[in-house]
């Protein structure tokens, strides 16, 4: 079983070009189910979300290229109308082909999604906005028959609550639909704005209104296009993190500094010094992080519920006793026990999280059980003294492109047992028959 291994307790120094946003990239592959034609997708990470969703648009009939960081979608063969359970369970965002391909074929077959175990996710927000938009969605057994008479037709969808994943699905369902739709408090996530970049680039009419309203011009039929995703503030907050708890002075490149406002603040609080252009993100960490009272996270612009593990991995180290709320997902401290086994001294009640900060963490075999929380492992492992090694690294590699080779970029002492394990066949001497 593959694991990384981090040989803490270094400083992070240097400059690392971020990723593109995984959750920029899912949606947008999705709505190319949608734009009938070729689209070209610039900045898209290696990452096995990425592979996953690929999957499902080549069973739906699409062909699909990689050059490196691009991806050229041909959409124009799709014909089917089902997708496989196991593709399904492979991630959550499976669930946002769904109004991509209502729109498109008038009719979808799948079950339930996958994805990360991080307390319930029902997709009942999804569903009563499909309905309400003319599909007709029959339950059984955990999977969805999906139809609609005539065509998706707009309307006004209010959401009791701003999911990023229904508020998606909309737009995707509601773009090539008769006529208007108004999402009233809709997500207002960085990549709902990619998403309807991309999906106005296909000739769609996607317009963001001030105070959470989304207004969608169905046009019929969307065509392909160019786009650029836009970078990942996830992994970005993770390497800030990872740099105010190990100490150093990190330059983030290619970020779009106006999405960490509220997050930006957070670092601050904790002692660390940000310089931003509008493109690059500089992090100095100080001698001894402070700890920060009180952090909830909320939807966006709030503080983001995906950067949670790694903050608080960062705040176990701090000077005080900081305090996390987690109000999005009703289960995601699974990072808390292996973080305590560390040395870190975190209690959790119910919802929130108390952070005596400790001086010194300590390496151990660790395991991620999601993505977020494997994200705070690595960066808990860079700042412990010792060896750090986590399994489960499958869940990392769903967000994170090629975590090891980014924070070596950073002088960080990481690699994955895959990699050791090749140096230690080279240096055996050869096999003589
Ligand atoms: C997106 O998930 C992200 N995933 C998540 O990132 C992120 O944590 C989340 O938004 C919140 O920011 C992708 O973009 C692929 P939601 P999503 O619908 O769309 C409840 C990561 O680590 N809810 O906004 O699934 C739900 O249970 C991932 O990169 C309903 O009750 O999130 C949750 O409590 C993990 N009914 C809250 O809303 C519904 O129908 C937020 O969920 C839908 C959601």
């Amino acid at each position: 079983m593959e694991e990384i291994i981090i040989r803490g307790g270094r400083k992070l120094d240097g400059k690392l070009p971020l990723q593109g946003s995984k959750n920029s990239s899912l949606p947008i592959l999705a709505a190319c189910v949608l734009a009938n034609g070729v689209s070209v997708l610039h900045n898209i990470p290696e990452l096995t979300d990425v592979a996953a969703a690929v999957r499902i648009l080549e069973h739906l009939g699409c062909s699909v290229k990689r050059q490196g960081h691009t991806l050229t979608v041909d959409s124009r063969g799709v014909s089917c109308y089902t997708i496989p359970e196991h593709m399904m369970h492979e991630m959550r965002s499976s669930i946002v082909f769904l109004g991509a391909m209502l729109s498109r074929l008038g009719k979808a077959e799948l079950c339930t999604p996958g994805g990360c175990e991080i307390g319930l996710r029902p997709i009942d927000l999804h569903l009563s906005s499909l309905r309400a938009l003319g599909a007709e969605i029959e339950e059984q057994n955990a999977c969805l028959h999906c139809a609609c008479k005539e065509k998706l037709r707009g309307c006004v969808i209010s959401l009791s609550f701003p999911s990023v994943g229904a508020t998606e699905n909309i737009m995707l369902a509601a773009a090539a639909a008769a006529g208007s739709t108004t999402i009233l408090n809709a997500a207002r996530e960085p990549e709902i704005d990619d998403l309807a970049a991309f999906l106005n680039a296909c000739g769609g009419k996607v317009r963001i209104c001030a105070g959470g309203a989304i207004q969608i011009e169905g046009v019929g039929r969307l065509h392909g296009a160019e786009h650029t995703v836009i970078s990942d503030r996830i992994a970005a907050l993770t390497y800030m993190a990872a740099t105010a708890a190990c100490g150093g002075d990190v330059l983030l490149q290619q970020v779009q500094t106006a999405h960490f406002l509220s997050v930006n603040r957070v670092f601050e609080q904790a002692g660390c010094q940000i310089t931003a252009t509008p493109d690059s993100l500089r992090i100095r960490a100080p001698k001894r992080l402070s700890a920060v009272r009180d952090i909830r996270t909320l939807p966006y612009p709030g503080f983001p519920t995906d950067a949670q593990a790694a903050v608080m991995a960062m705040l176990s180290k701090a000077d005080g006793t900081s305090v996390m709320v987690e109000t999005i997902f009703e289960n995601r401290f699974h990072h808390v026990h292996e973080l305590n086994r560390m040395g870190a001294r975190i209690r959790v009640e119910g919802r929130v999280a108390i952070i005596d900060g400790v001086a010194r963490l300590s390496g151990a075999p660790v395991t991620a059980v999601d993505l977020r929380a494997g994200g705070a492992l690595v960066v808990a492992g860079l700042a412990a003294a010792g060896t750090t090694q986590i399994s489960g690294v499958h869940h990392i590699d769903r967000g994170y492109e090629r975590i090891e080779a980014c924070l070596r970029t950073l002088c960080a002492d990481i690699e994955r047992s895959a990699e050791r394990a090749g140096r230690q066949q080279q240096l055996q001497p050869p096999v003589r028959k």
